[in-house]
């Protein structure tokens, strides 16, 4: 794993076009390792997002697959094709689709002699508060729930997944060092919520085992996204002294 502070940041470009993307990504260039591509602006703009993405950083390219095997595995080779450094499925897709994305991942980079992007596969929402489960008829609690999703993507060969920080210490424990855990819903204590339900500081996250934080609107909507982006490698920084 990388210590270089900015490689634990993905900032999540939720912007509505390429100009805003592109702006984006000039204003924050050096700042962040990563640039994360998701359903927002890959719907609008496709995979013009990612190639632009690609001139300033790694890119993770987040439209959280979920369907049939066969329909996974071939947008999973397109996005390869493309060159994403790393993509999310929906562990709730269950072992066969998460296998079949493995698979293509690794045959079509192997075809393309591209690197095979990372495959995180995605537990359960940042957004859903514990109670959410209930109410898709989930019994199990949200802890559990997320552990059953690890233990998939670990059966399938995937490389990690994604978790709020709340899960994070019980996925390190559960998964071991090499799992990539990817956490969504990073605040600073000077940071709006939004809809993030399970949230926590990039310290707190950090402590906890996360690999990459993503961080959108506290990024995205300041009023100098790059400043702010450097204010939160300055923090990464520190907490992994403190680590
Ligand atoms: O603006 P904010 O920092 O809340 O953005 C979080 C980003 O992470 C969004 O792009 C969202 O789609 C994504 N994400 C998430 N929860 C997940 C997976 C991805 O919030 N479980």
């Amino acid at each position: 794993m990388t210590e270089n502070p900015r490689d634990y940041l993905a900032v999540a470009m939720d912007v509505p076009d390429l100009q805003s993307a592109c702006a984006l990504a000039d204003a924050l260039e050096g700042a962040a390792g990563w640039l994360k591509v998701g359903a927002e602006l890959f719907t609008a703009e496709g995979p013009a997002a990612i190639e632009m993405a690609r001139t300033h950083a790694k890119v993770f390219l987040d439209i959280k697959l979920h369907d049939i095997p066969n329909t996974v595995a071939s947008a999973v080779a397109a996005a390869t094709h493309h060159g994403v450094a790393m993509l999310t499925v929906h562990a709730a897709g269950g072992i066969a689709m998460l296998r079949a994305a493995r698979e293509a991942a690794e045959s079509a980079a192997a075809k393309t002699g591209r690197a095979r992007p990372k495959l995180v596969a995605v537990t359960v929402l940042t957004s859903f508060a514990p109670d959410d489960l209930k109410m898709l008829g989930v019994a199990e609690s949200l802890p559990e729930h997320v552990a059953r999703f690890v233990d998939l993507a670990q059966r399938a060969g995937l490389d990690g997944v994604v978790a709020s920080p709340w899960e994070a210490a019980a996925i390190r424990a559960q998964a071991g060092q090499d799992f990539f855990l990817v956490t969504p819903g990073v605040r600073r204590a000077v940071d709006a919520v939004g809809d993030q339900t399970r949230i926590a500081t990039p310290e707190v996250a950090l402590a906890a085992g996360s690999s990459l934080l993503v961080v959108g609107r506290p990024i995205v909507q300041a009023p100098h996204p790059a400043q702010t982006a450097r204010e939160f490698v300055l923090e990464i920084g520190k907490a992994l002294e403190a680590k």
